[in-house]
Parts: structure tokens; C-alpha cells; sequence
């Protein structure tokens, strides 16, 4: 691997998922333009994220990571964001009430535009185009304008991140958060959900031990944090162009950051150890995921570790595992036993979307038990390896969507053509992501009842 790393020593090395754009110049003038424009995040708050993903590493803390599969340039308005904004709060408050852990919240969002392909092109009655790549690269309509790589939409996409993260910070800071609100988050339930009534018990509790609180003098206005959130952005840095641009210089520190978003991670599909997307993340200093899949095997990515965290650094690596309900017991167990063996430090993270995706009635659509499966069987596996299942990273909407299968108000393959509304892969809906957050929290809180049983036996003898 070359030692001297620069914001574009990937240009150097082989590169999977690059949109052929047309017209070089333009996309030179864009990325040069780009350069010149501020950028969407401040590095310090990339070590903070960093430095509560060390306390997930070592199981102090959850983390929660989650958004659209794609963000729309169609679908960029203040209520979408509200929504998603609320349904993850709600998730977040259950986990933590429910693990007794501090939750990490990062959204797919303010930067999730780029997606990888398993094909280049598309034919549709005898008409071959070029593949939609998200709507920071082309459009999804079937006309070959639209799939013309167009530089311009990266601008689009920059403006789409700063407003969206404008918003999501002011929501974060500026009151929406704040936990006496717990009650408020009702608001986007569907009538007669099976969800709002255990969350409503929930808040109960929550309202209940606030008042306490205020009692004893603790209140939303003397304290920040019941009052506030953190809440970091992500996305798959797959459009390195775009992200060599927003790469900036640390003042503080005089290193390299991403400043597209937070965090950012790598594909399965283009984490080759001596390929462009390696070499990118091996130079900056954010937080990163890299993404594993069935393939991975396990002295593959001890390599891709070597690279990607030479100095061994808490925080730095969540490895987002998307292995599929009937593959995990098979893929996961090695690559755990082989990060303990070599001393490793990283997060666990369970994908339980990408691996559990089947085509029914013609629509791609995930079955609610199987991600449901995948997230036990990497509960269990971690406890059976004594490693921290550290958290979980899903595809999920604030809106009432009919794109996943099950549930509680279980969604069947004829209603997928109610409001199936993603730009790329099916996403849980409010309920769904609610229920999910509901049983990760009672998984959580039998792994904290077994460790409590544990040390008072301990004490016991
Ligand atoms: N500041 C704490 C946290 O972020 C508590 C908190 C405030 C919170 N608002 C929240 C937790 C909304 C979950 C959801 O964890
Ligand atoms: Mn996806």
C-alpha cells in the first residue's frame, strides 16, 4: 500500500462503482467548486462521535444508526425529516430506557445519495440505459437524460445535506428533543397501533421519573442533557470525487477529515484492501464502518484492519455486518473469533436489512421476522463469545410505508403496492423500527439481568 497518503491518492488505484460521467470538464469544475464551499460538519464533533463509539467498543454505550436506503432530491422536505427525526428519538428513548445504556444516534441521512449497483445497465422493453445510481448521480427515470451522469446533482446534494443537517441540529438542540416532549413523539402513530400503546406506557415511566427529578431539583432548563441530543450524520462514501472535495485540513489538529457527514463507511462491494475506497478512508480520521458481508473471510479483514486502524483505535472501526438470517451463524463466528484472537478493537454493528432481501409480487421487499431473526442471532452469538453486541444499523422511515413484510400490524405481499415509496431498497416503517427498538430492548436488558445474577452470585461464594 503507498505511504503517502493525500485527500487524492485514490485516483491512483483500481475503483468498483464509478459513475462514467460524460463530460469530464464539468464534473472537474463541479468537484473544484465543491472545494471552495464550507463544509457540512466540524471535525471536532467527528472525535466526539468517535469517542462515544469507543464506549460502544467496550460496551458502555448502543449504537443506533439508521435513515432512508437512499435520500430523494424529490422527497426533501421538512416533514420527511420530522418524521424520521421522531421515529428514531422514540426508538433511541426505548433503547436506553430498556439497556440502561447511553444510546449513539447517527442517521443515514444529510449525505446518503450514492448507491452501488450490482449492474451496470438495464434493459427495458429492448431499451438499454445505464443504471440509476442515486439521485447525487443520475435520475430514476427511464429515459437516457435522466441516466446521464450529471455533475451538477452533486451541488444539489451538497445543499440537500447543509439543509437537512440545519434542521436535524436545530431539532436536536433546540428543544424538539428534549425528553419532556417523550409524549409529543405520539403524534405520528397510526390509530390503533399495537407500538403506541407500549410506548405510551413507556413515556409514562419516562414523564413519571422526570417529575421525580424536577422534585429534587434536576429540571429540562438546569440541565442539558434531558434537554438536548447528540445526533451525528452518515452515509457510504461511494462518490470519492465528491468526498475529495469536502476533505479538509483540521485547524486544531492539522489532520484530514471528511467534512460530507459524520461518519462515513465503506461498501461490501468496494472494500478491496488495495483498491481506491481502502485508500480514501485509510487517510482520514473520522469515525468509519466498513461494511461485511458473506464474502469477508477472516484474515481478509484483519487486512482491511491493518490498513484501516494501524493504531488499534477505540471508536475508529464499526464493522457493519450484513450477512442475511440464514447465513449469519455461519459468517459472524469467525470473524469475531479472529478480531479477539489479534486484540482488535471494534464495534459490532448488526445490518439486518441487506442480507434478508427477497422479491415478492414483483416488488423487493424484506420479511419483518427475518431481519428480526438475523438481530437475535447476533445477540446470541456475541454472548456465546463473550464480545458486546454493539449496536444496530437499519433502513427505516418515519412514515406509515408498506415496503417490509410482518410486523404487528403485519404488512402482507398484497398490500406492498399501498405505499411502497423507496428510491432504492424497502425501509422498516415507524411501527416496525418501533417494534424492533422494543425487542432489542428487552434482549439488552436479559443480557443486563444475566450479568447482575452473575456478579451476586460472585459475591455470594
Ligand atoms: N441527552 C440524552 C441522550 O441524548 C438524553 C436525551 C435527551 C434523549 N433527549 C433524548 C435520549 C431523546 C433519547 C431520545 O441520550
Ligand atoms: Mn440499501
Amino acid at each position: 500500500m503507498a505511504q503517502n497518503w493525500t485527500p487524492s491518492s485514490w485516483r491512483g488505484k483500481p475503483i468498483q462503482q464509478v459513475p462514467d460521467y460524460p463530460d469530464r470538464a464539468a464534473l472537474a469544475a463541479t468537484e473544484a467548486q465543491l472545494a471552495t464551499f464550507p463544509p457540512l460538519v466540524f471535525a471536532g464533533e467527528a472525535r466526539r462521535l468517535k469517542k462515544q463509539l469507543a464506549d460502544v467498543a467496550e460496551g458502555k454505550a448502543f449504537l443506533l444508526q439508521g435513515g432512508d436506503c437512499a435520500e430523494s432530491f424529490a422527497e426533501h422536505g421538512a416533514d420527511n425529516i420530522r418524521d424520521f427525526f421522531r421515529s428514531f428519538l422514540q426508538m433511541a428513548v426505548v433503547l436506553t430506557y430498556g439497556a440502561r445504556l447511553p444510546v449513539v444516534k447517527v442517521g443515514r441521512i444529510a449525505g446518503q445519495f450514492a448507491k452501488p449497483r450490482s449492474n451496470s445497465h438495464e434493459t427495458q422493453d429492448g431499451e438499454t440505459l445505464l443504471t440509476y445510481r442515486g439521485d447525487i448521480v443520475n435520475g430514476t427515470d427511464f429515459s437516457g437524460a435522466a441516466r446521464t451522469p450529471d455533475p451538477e446533482r452533486q451541488m444539489m446534494a451538497y445543499r440537500q445535506s447543509a439543509a437537512t443537517l440545519n434542521l436535524l441540529r436545530a431539532f436536536a438542540m433546540g428543544g424538539y428533543a428534549n425528553l419532556e416532549n417523550v409524549h409529543r413523539w405520539m403524534l405520528g402513530f397510526v390509530k390503533d397501533s399495537p407500538q403506541a400503546a407500549r410506548y405510551r406506557t413507556l413515556a409514562g415511566r419516562i414523564s413519571e421519573t422526570m417529575d421525580f427529578m424536577k422534585a429534587i431539583g434536576i429540571t429540562a432548563e438546569n440541565n442539558a442533557s434531558l434537554r438536548e441530543t447528540d445526533f451525528f450524520t452518515s452515509h457510504e462514501a461511494l462518490l470519492l470525487g465528491y468526498e475529495e472535495a469536502l476533505t479538509r485540513i483540521d485547524s486544531t489538529s492539522g489532520d484530514w477529515y471528511a467534512t460530507s457527514g459524520h461518519m462515513i463507511w465503506i461498501g461490501d462491494r468496494t472494500r478491496q484492501l488495495d483498491h481506491a475506497h481502502v485508500e480514501y478512508f485509510r487517510g482520514i480520521k473520522n469515525p468509519i464502518g466498513l461494511k461485511c458481508g458473506p464474502s469477508l473471510q477472516p484474515d481478509n479483514l484483519i487486512a482491511l484492519i491493518d490498513a484501516l486502524n494501524p493504531a488499534n483505535e477505540a471508536g475508529r472501526l464499526t464493522l457493519i455486518c450484513r450477512f442475511g438470517s440464514d447465513k449469519v451463524a455461519d459468517c459472524l463466528p469467525k470473524l469475531v473469533r479472529a478480531v479477539e484472537k489479534e486484540g482488535r478493537k471494534v464495534v459490532w454493528s448488526c445490518d439486518p436489512m441487506h442480507g434478508n432481501t427477497i422479491t415478492l409480487n414483483n416488488y423487493k421487499t424484506r420479511p419483518f421476522e427475518r431481519i428480526l431473526s438475523e438481530v437475535e442471532s447476533f445477540f446470541q452469538i456475541h454472548r456465546s463469545e463473550g464480545t458486546h453486541p454493539g449496536g444496530i444499523h437499519i433502513e427505516m422511515t418515519g412514515k406509515d410505508v408498506t415496503e417490509c413484510t410482518g410486523g404487528a400490524r403485519a404488512v402482507t405481499g398484497a398490500d406492498l403496492a399501498d405505499r411502497y415509496h423507496t428510491h432504492c431498497d424497502p425501509r422498516l416503517n415507524a411501527d416496525q423500527a418501533l417494534e424492533l427498538a422494543f425487542l432489542l430492548a428487552e434482549r439488552m436488558k436479559t443480557g443486563r439481568d444475566e450479568k447482575e445474577t452473575a456478579m451476586s452470585l460472585n459475591q455470594a461464594v
